[in-house]
């Protein structure tokens, strides 16, 4: 099937690379116009230009720091206008900033993350929403984590500042359906995937990635960690009208993690 966001306007955020790079591509391919923003904007403009090489004219890329409200005014007005609207808004920049017990967590450490996970739905969904109302039907979806779900020793700042992000969603998407708004509002969860957010895990096996990814497998029933498509098919799904009756809700593309 080809098309399936065929005239959807999405904003991504963190799209220079990772998993917002794989999602910018496949709703391009798939028929929308995308707005990559990232805080490197020499690497986000590289990935627009990658994106027009294949489909001319989709992609446009903005220098976004997720934790600045400037910025996000900024950015969804530019993004609106250049796209034509703004039907799809991605919250999918974000940091790892490896671990950290609770004795050693500073505040400085706490409020950089909650400031780039969190504080950034709720800045960037209050700035797009005017925008995402004027082109109905809409769709937010947020990037969780399955550590928004399961907590980890040493996570205590990512734990959380992704478990807000995932009940954040929920409130996004009741406040919506309250005002009788066609804008939906769901997370995604992810397990490990292969993106540069485990660098610290391949430098705690010594650089040896193969080790590393067997390492980060081993809690995993299928037994590997995933790719960045698999990702992208689940925001390619929840940014598209195939999903017109989902909100509110949380999907986990954990490889069967959470079953267990
Ligand atoms: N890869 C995984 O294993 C995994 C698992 C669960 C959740 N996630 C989440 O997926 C999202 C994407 O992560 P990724 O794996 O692609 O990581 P990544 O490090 O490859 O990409 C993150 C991107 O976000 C950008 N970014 C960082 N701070 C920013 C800021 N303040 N403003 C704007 N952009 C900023 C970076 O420049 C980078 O391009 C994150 O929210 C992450 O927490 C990733």
């Amino acid at each position: 099937m080809t098309g399936r966001v065929e005239g959807k306007k999405a904003l991504i955020t963190g799209a220079a690379q990772g998993l917002g790079e794989a999602m910018a591509r496949m709703l391009a391919r798939e028929g929308a116009k995308v707005a990559i923003s990232d805080i490197n904007f020499e690497l986000a403009k590289a990935t627009a230009a990658l994106i027009n090489e294949i489909h001319p004219g989709q992609a446009f890329a903005y220098a976004h720091d997720v934790a600045s409200e400037d910025d996000w005014i900024r950015v969804v007005e530019q993004a609106n206008a250049d796209m034509g609207g703004l039907s799809v808004l991605v919250h999918n920049a974000g940091i790892g900033g490896g671990l950290k017990w609770i004795e050693e967590c500073d505040l400085d450490h706490w409020r950089h993350m909650a400031g780039i996970n969190t504080d950034s739905i709720m800045l960037g969904t209050k700035h797009a929403l005017k925008y995402l109302r004027e082109n109905q039907p809409g769709s937010i979806v947020v990037i969780s984590s399955m550590a928004g779900v399961l907590a980890a020793p040493g996570m205590g700042a990512y734990n959380a500042s992704k478990a807000a992000a995932w009940l954040l969603s929920k409130t996004i998407a009741l406040e919506c359906a309250k005002m009788g708004w066609d804008i939906r509002c769901n997370s995604v969860h992810p397990v490990f995937i292969k993106t540069a957010i485990l660098d610290p895990f391949i430098a705690m096996a010594g650089g040896d990635e193969a080790k590393a990814h067997e390492r980060l497998s081993r809690g995993i029933p299928m037994g590997r960690i995933g790719e960045p498509d698999d990702v992208a098919y689940a925001v390619l799904y929840l940014a598209s009208d195939e999903s017109k009756f989902v909100t509110g809700a949380e999907l986990r593309i954990d490889g069967g993690m959470s079953a267990q």
